[in-house]
């Protein structure tokens, strides 16, 4: 047996791959871009391992899906790969419709051929397990409940809108052709070998460097954040349990507004690391706020608690403190993707 990993060199994905091997010897084929978010210093640990299989290629290409399909033999694929920064999707929004909207379909119809040629237990037993995101259900307002699966889809992002669009063709081919298909809606995550572009890396490495801590507006936006690893183990529950055709969201219990993550974050590093200078929260930096920002992430992750028994194990004091200390014990993993490619954006975003 063996399952089928697109954008397993980002930030969720090697963490999934990652965890995936603690917990099972079942091969891994990865299939990633290795765009400037790809990393496969990421999966450095998994170098001369047999059971991860690494292939650099794009899931627009339907030749080289097609060909990694027949050759492994997959039971699943589960798929992470997307383009996944908002602020970048606002800058240019072609590469999200290209690899989020065109690389889902690509990729939906791959499995749909490869699928249907199987037959008996390898055909009943495949799963195609679609990740995606909570944004695609819009904003939400102080007093309302936070997102049960059946929310309507309101996206206000081009990342967001990419990702609805993804949702729906995968519940298109599972109404219409009868693709075996999962799929999660997540909040947002947080923990090791998140790319420093996302809020609470950035945080953590620009606090580290001396250098302005840049909050959007007024900073009350909230977010539902999730330890990455407990994301993992919710894809996992729903991958070997989860039923055809049905969405599961996925989050921690945890709405908390960006001014005070990025306290907290300071906070641990006056704990951790203090600096002569003075505490970290005197480079909090009020900036322009995002266009079309979204005031309010929340999760009602009861579905998936119901169905298939998970639940976070990390709660965010725990998952917060832990994501600090790894930032803290790897310096060079940092000083090595601030490089190239992101020091480009970072001063298209936030000037010089
Ligand atoms: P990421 O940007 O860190 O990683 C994306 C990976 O996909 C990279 O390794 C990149 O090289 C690869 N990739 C991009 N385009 C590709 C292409 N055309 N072909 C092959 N590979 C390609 O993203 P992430 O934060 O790890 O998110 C993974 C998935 O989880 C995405 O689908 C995202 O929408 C979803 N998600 C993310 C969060 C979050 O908080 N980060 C929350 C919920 C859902
Ligand atoms: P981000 O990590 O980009 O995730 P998303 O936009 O997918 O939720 O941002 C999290 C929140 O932090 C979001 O409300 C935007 C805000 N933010 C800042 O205030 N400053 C920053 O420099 C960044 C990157 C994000």
């Amino acid at each position: 047996m063996t399952i089928l990993v697109t954008g397993g060199a980002g930030f969720i994905g090697s963490n999934f791959v990652l965890d995936w091997f603690k917990s099972s010897d079942e091969p891994v084929v990865n299939l990633d871009a290795l765009t400037y978010a790809g990393n496969l210093e990421n999966l450095a640990s998994l170098q001369g391992d047999a059971r991860h299989v690494f292939v650099k290629g794009d899931i627009c290409d339907r030749a080289l899906i097609d060909h990694l399909l027949a050759e492994h033999q997959p039971r699943a694929i589960v798929h992470f790969a997307a383009e996944s920064h908002v602020d970048r999707s606002i800058h240019g929004p072609g590469a999200f419709m290209r690899t989020n909207v065109e690389g889902t379909f690509t990729l939906l119809e791959a499995a749909r051929a490869y699928w249907s040629a199987l037959q008996g237990e390898a055909k009943s037993g495949f799963r195609f397990h679609h990740v995606s995101t909570d944004e695609v259900y819009g904003s939400l307002k102080p007093q309302d409940p936070p997102f049960a699966e059946t929310h309507a889809y309101e996206p206000n992002s081009p990342y967001s809108a990419s990702k609805a669009a993804s949702d729906h063709l995968v519940r298109a081919w599972h109404h219409t052709y009868g693709l075996p298909v999962v799929t999660t809606n997540c909040s947002n995550n947080y923990g090791p070998y998140h790319f420093p572009e996302k809020l609470i890396p950035l945080m953590i490495v620009n606090a580290l460097a001396g250098k302005p801590l840049p909050v959007y507006g007024d900073g009350q936006q909230i977010r539902d954040w999730l330890y990455v690893t407990d994301h993992c183990s919710g894809i996992r529950a729903v991958l070997a349990g989860g039923t055809l055709g049905e969405t599961y969201n996925i989050g921690g219990w945890n709405e908390k507004a960006n001014i005070d993550i990025v306290k907290t974050v300071c906070a641990l590093l006056d704990e951790l690391r203090p600096d002569p200078a003075g505490p970290y929260a005197r480079l909090i930096t009020y900036v322009t706020d995002r266009p079309g920002h979204d005031r309010r992430y929340a999760i009602d992750a009861r579905k998936i608690e119901r169905d298939l028994g998970w639940r976070p194990a990390e709660t965010f004091e725990t998952g917060i403190r832990k994501t600090v200390q790894w930032y803290l014990a790897n310096e060079a993993w940092v000083a090595n993707v601030q490089s190239g490619g992101y020091r480009d954006w970072v001063s298209q975003q936030y000037g010089a």
